[in-house]
């Protein structure tokens, strides 16, 4: 085992942020350092190490492996997402789970296995996702059996079904997260295909009128409407009640979620579609690339407030993927962070490291799954499939 020695102050900073959990606001205060420079540096160093082999424990011990050939060893697992089922009731412009003919989804008893290894192998928190999980017969129980392995449920839904499944605030979820990408119906209806932005807000009023306590994040896929209003957008959805503003950047030109066409024709029309103009994409990072603006203000802000999942950075960066700019952390072969804390169970049975990677085994052949991983990680990292990957801009 190799050691690395930290100066004092730099123990003295993880050991707060990630033993005793405190606020990295105060943490930064004590030593008088900017707060979101402090989380990007320590965030920063934390997948530095994780992609050296590195695992930097609670107790601060930094674990070495000399190369990761066992994916298992250094896999600090925070949300997990499971896809439960590929059938969808939402015709949206940019998935198409919902075009898929045949019922396709994980049964309760295909997935026990997968759960409860992944609740020994420390996963707190699972992320139930789909097609849309609510069409799942199965849900609740599915939810009810992750929840009895003492492991927290994100379910993740585009709240259509909602006020047909209140029995969601009757199991102890923690977080419902609404995909709402828009402030308004014209625009929902352009994203998602149907005219449903009135019923699902009617639906996240129900459960909060319901069950106060019930906290609800909002999920954006970053397209036009929100860019062009970034502060305004952000303060709508959390006026109008979630607790919480998640992001992720628009997937144009992967075959992941469920798309059949990953042309570069058919992603520019997506682009065309969803995204603002060059010049306006540079007009809005200008923008947020100024510090004093009200923009880069606003966001830091609701992020230093725990309000919303990306700082300023995440922004820019999320841009100049859609600008196809030549930013060295998106144009860099190294993964992101995601296959060091999470994996992805696909529609077919397949776990994957992350949306874009290769398989590492499948639910219906539980004894041969191999979780070091070893072939699936050395494949992203010789394909070049990290390079300008939008894993990058929310994952490091
Ligand atoms: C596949 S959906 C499944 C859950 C549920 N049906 C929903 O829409 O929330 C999970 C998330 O993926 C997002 N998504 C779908 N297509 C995407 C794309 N092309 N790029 C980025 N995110 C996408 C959705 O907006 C949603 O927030
Ligand atoms: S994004 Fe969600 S709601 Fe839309 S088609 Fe995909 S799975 Fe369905
Ligand atoms: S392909 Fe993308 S999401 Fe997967 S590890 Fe690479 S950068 Fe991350």
């Amino acid at each position: 085992m190799e050691v690395l020695e930290l100066n004092d102050t730099a123990i003295t900073i993880l050991r707060d942020m990630y033993v005793h959990n405190e606020d990295a606001n105060k943490i930064a205060a004590k030593f008088d350092i900017d707060a979101e420079v402090l989380q990007k540096d320590i965030y920063d160093l934390k997948v530095d190490l994780g992609k050296k082999g590195f695992n930097l424990n609670s107790d601060l011990v930094l674990d070495v492996t000399e190369s990761i050939d066992d994916l298992s060893k250094v896999w600090t697992p925070t949300t997990p997402i499971i896809h439960i089922i590929q059938n969808c009731n939402s015709p949206c412009i940019m998935c198409d789970c919902w075009k898929t003919r045949h019922k396709v989804s994980h049964s309760l008893n295909a997935l026990k296995p997968l759960f409860t290894d992944l609740a020994d192998r420390g996963v707190h928190s699972l992320m139930i996702s789909g097609g849309e999980p609510l069409m799942h017969p199965e849900c609740r129980q599915i939810v009810q059996f992750v929840k009895s392995l003492g492991v927290r449920v994100e379910l993740n839904t585009n709240g259509i079904l909602l006020h047909k499944n209140m029995w969601v605030i009757e199991e102890d979820i923690d977080e419902i997260v609404v995909s709402m990408d828009a402030t308004n119906r014209e625009n929902y209806k352009l994203i998602r295909g149907a005219d449903k932005f009135d019923l699902v807000w009617k639906n996240i009023q129900r459960i909060k009128e319901t069950k106060p306590s019930q906290s609800i994040g909002a999920r954006v896929t970053l397209t036009k409407d929100f860019l062009r209003d970034l502060q305004g957008s952000i303060s709508h959805l959390l006026e109008k009640g979630v607790n919480f503003v998640g992001f992720s950047p628009l997937d144009q030109f992967s075959t992941s979620f469920s798309r059949s066409d990953n042309s570069v024709t058919n992603g520019t029309k997506l682009g065309e579609k969803l995204l603002p103009v060059e010049a306006e994409l540079k007009a809005i990072r200008g923008e947020l690339n100024e510090p004093t603006s009200k923009i880069s203000c606003a966001v830091k802000t609701f992020y230093d407030r725990q309000e919303i999942s990306w700082n300023v950075r995440n922004f820019v960066d999320c841009i100049d993927l859609y600008l196809g700019e030549n930013n060295p952390k998106l144009r860099s072969a190294d993964l992101c962070k995601f296959p060091f804390i999470s994996l992805v169970l696909d529609y077919d049975g397949e776990l994957k490291c992350c949306f874009y990677s290769k398989s590492f085994g499948n639910i219906y052949n539980y004894d041969q799954i191999d979780w070091t991983a070893k072939n699936t990680v050395a494949d992203l990292h010789n394909s070049g499939k990290c390079r300008s990957c939008r894993g990058k801009v929310f994952c490091g």
